[in-house]
């Protein structure tokens, strides 16, 4: 049987895919506001509904683990992003790279670690769905990270080496659960639930690999 730990998780999911489909409509009003190209602002309305779409999906899986088909509550602040004091463009530069480049990066081998096991069929298509998404989610941060450093080369840099930091700070700790007491049962490892360790590894390779690649390529690094 499913356990309420595995509840828990995909209810988690469902949470922060929500929260990823309110941002994604966030940087898209962004993007025209700050007048990019066009392009990219209908890239970003395009990630939000695939968001709305893996939001609905990770409840289907919730509900086939047996955790009723009631509506997840909503969280209004945690939804909306405040207004940055340095105006728009700093909100975008900040929503770009914490949220694409960083986040967005960072999803990628978190869910194909969580597909690696996957046998449940509906845990197992969600995610197959979300990871063929999640790299054009990543895709679409590093490209508006191009396109802002294009626009404002120095302020956009500066904006970002002061906060990079931080921010990678922030995912790291993210990705430190606690180790679990109880370990991982092989039915909760079939509906893509990860150990902490795995959690680790997961992070620290795509920060090293990955993301510093990506970043030393924009001198960033
Ligand atoms: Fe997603
Ligand atoms: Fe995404």
């Amino acid at each position: 049987m499913p356990t309420p730990r595995a509840r828990a998780e995909w209810a988690a999911r469902v949470h922060a895919e929500y929260r990823s489909a309110a941002h994604s409509a966030r940087l898209a009003h962004l993007c025209i506001a700050c007048g990019l190209d066009e392009d990219l602002a209908r890239r970003a309305l395009q990630v939000a509904g695939e968001e709305l779409d893996h939001a609905r999906l990770s409840h289907q899986v919730l509900v086939a683990l047996g955790g009723g088909d009631e509506p997840q509550a909503i969280d209004a602040g945690e939804l909306l992003l405040p207004p940055s004091p340095d105006g728009p463009l700093a909100d975008l530069v900040d929503l770009a790279v914490r949220g694409f480049c960083l986040g967005e990066t960072f999803a990628v081998p978190l869910f194909a670690a969580m597909r690696t096991e996957a046998r449940h069929p509906r845990a197992r298509d969600v995610l197959d769905r979300i990871l063929a998404d999640e790299a054009r989610h990543r895709q679409l941060g590093w490209d508006l990270l191009d396109a802002l450093l294009a626009l404002d080369p120095d302020g956009v840099r500066r904006r970002v080496q002061d906060k990079l930091p931080g921010w990678l700070d922030a995912f790291r700790q993210a990705y430190r659960p606690a180790d679990e007491a109880v370990p991982l049962s092989d039915e909760e490892r079939a509906v893509g639930l990860l150990p902490a360790a795995a959690y680790r590894q997961a992070h620290d390779r795509c920060r090293a690999e990955d993301i510093g690649a990506r970043l030393r390529a924009r001198g960033l690094g």
